[in-house]
């Protein structure tokens, strides 16, 4: 399979600036506030909640354990309740285990990265590379492995019930009734049916992509999409499972994907490739009554934001951040990109006021300096929540 690697570039797009970081009072302060409030449930522990509000939730994809990771000082800066992994928490490209877990311990030594391991609570999701190979999916022959990896890794509770699941997907929730926030983590790897791929006819792909390069065009990746009716990312088993946590109540659902959702039509992997599993979550979404869902997403190594306001229950809004460390920067066609791509060494702060009578939900892309590079501003009525449902719900 075409890798998007291939095109990347190395990091140093902003070069002689200077990075900032935490005052040591300031990240000690923060540091203890966040050990008070998360103390007593371990954060990784699947589909389980905890009572402490979220105001600040940052997150990002795409991170290099090879790499500085110089971007972890403003994400410290920005001071978020929680943040969460989205998945290429590090590039590991291989079929032995061994060399998995090697790159593992790599990024644990990693002395940003492990900063912010202590400091901030997280989630995390895999994608492609840390499941263990590029654009892998059911067929990759050590999931079980790898899974196993990455969830001691991660640090999951023995008890949790991600142990003994097929794939690592998980959810939680967070603050009381009036200002409960809920993260759902699809794993879209472990149970992934195969790729289908663009029929160009005789042309290769590279070929393909230099003649649009030269016309000046926006260049799809090599994916089309899966039309076979059993074609699906999560697999029965987690689709049921996906939609019970669309029924939990919450006020603010983020659904934090690997892969993006409201893209159209990016040719590289993303929901929209698996057309019944696209339709299946907005049709979840109206049947369930979910308000409050704002999706997360990374894997693109650019940011943007997405929407879909067409045959939708209410305006859906997908903000991809991506990477931590990596950055592309070919044009990339998306008919629902909300603004502008952002090509720079990035990650995703959301910022949640519930004190106002209808609560704002701010969405940021930032920059490696802690600048907003993208922006939007949504209320929960904008996100299908009745007045009805706030007071319902305790307001
Ligand atoms: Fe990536």
């Amino acid at each position: 399979m075409q890798s998007r690697r291939r095109f990347l570039k190395s990091g140093g797009v902003l070069v002689g600036a200077t990075a900032y970081g935490l005052s040591g009072g300031a990240l000690n302060a923060h540091v203890a506030a966040n050990q008070r409030r998360f103390a007593d449930i371990p954060l990784q522990h699947a589909d389980s909640h905890q009572d402490a509000a979220l105001t600040r939730i940052a997150f990002g994809s795409c991170l290099h354990q090879d790499k500085e990771q110089r971007i972890w000082d403003a994400v410290l800066a920005a001071q978020p309740d929680l943040f969460l992994f989205l998945g290429d928490s590090i590039y590991g490209d291989t079929r032995d285990i061994t060399f998995l877990r090697e790159q593992y311990a790599k990024l644990a030594r990693n002395p940003r990265f492990h900063k912010l391991r202590e400091s901030v609570p997280t989630m995390a999701m895999w994608d492609d590379h840390d499941f263990g190979e590029n654009d892998a999916g059911i067929a990759y022959p050590i999931k079980e492995r790898s899974r196993q990896a990455f969830l001691e890794f991660w640090q999951e509770p023995r008890s949790s019930v991600r142990w003994s699941r097929r794939g690592v997907y998980t959810s939680r929730t967070f603050g009381p009734p009036h200002r409960r926030v809920q993260i759902i983590m699809p794993d879209l790897r472990f149970n992934r049916t195969p790729l289908t791929v663009q029929d160009l006819g005789t042309v290769r792909y590279e070929e393909w992509c230099d003649a649009k390069r030269l016309a000046g065009a926006v260049i799809p990746g090599p994916y089309a999409r899966c039309t076979d009716r059993v074609a699906s990312m999560l697999g029965e088993e987690q689709w049921r499972w996906f939609e019970q946590q669309l029924a939990v109540p919450a006020r603010v659902r983020i659904v934090a994907s690997s892969l993006q959702v409201l893209a159209d039509f990016p040719g590289w992997e993303a929901w929209i490739n698996y057309a019944r599993d696209h339709q299946r979550l907005i049709d979840a979404v109206r049947r369930t009554n979910a308000s409050g869902v704002v999706f997360f997403s990374g894997d693109t190594h650019y940011a943007e934001l997405s929407s879909l306001d067409v045959n939708v229950p209410y305006p859906l809004w997908d903000l991809t951040c991506s990477g931590l460390t990596e950055v592309w920067d070919t044009d990339v066609p998306n008919a629902n990109r909300a603004g502008e791509m952002l090509r720079e060494e990035n990650f995703g702060l959301v910022e949640i006021d519930w004190h106002s009578e209808d609560p704002e939900i701010r969405l940021q892309a930032q920059d490696r300096f802690g600048a907003t590079k993208i922006a939007r501003t949504l209320t929960l009525s904008q996100l299908g929540a009745t007045p009805e449902a706030q007071i319902l719900s305790g307001r």
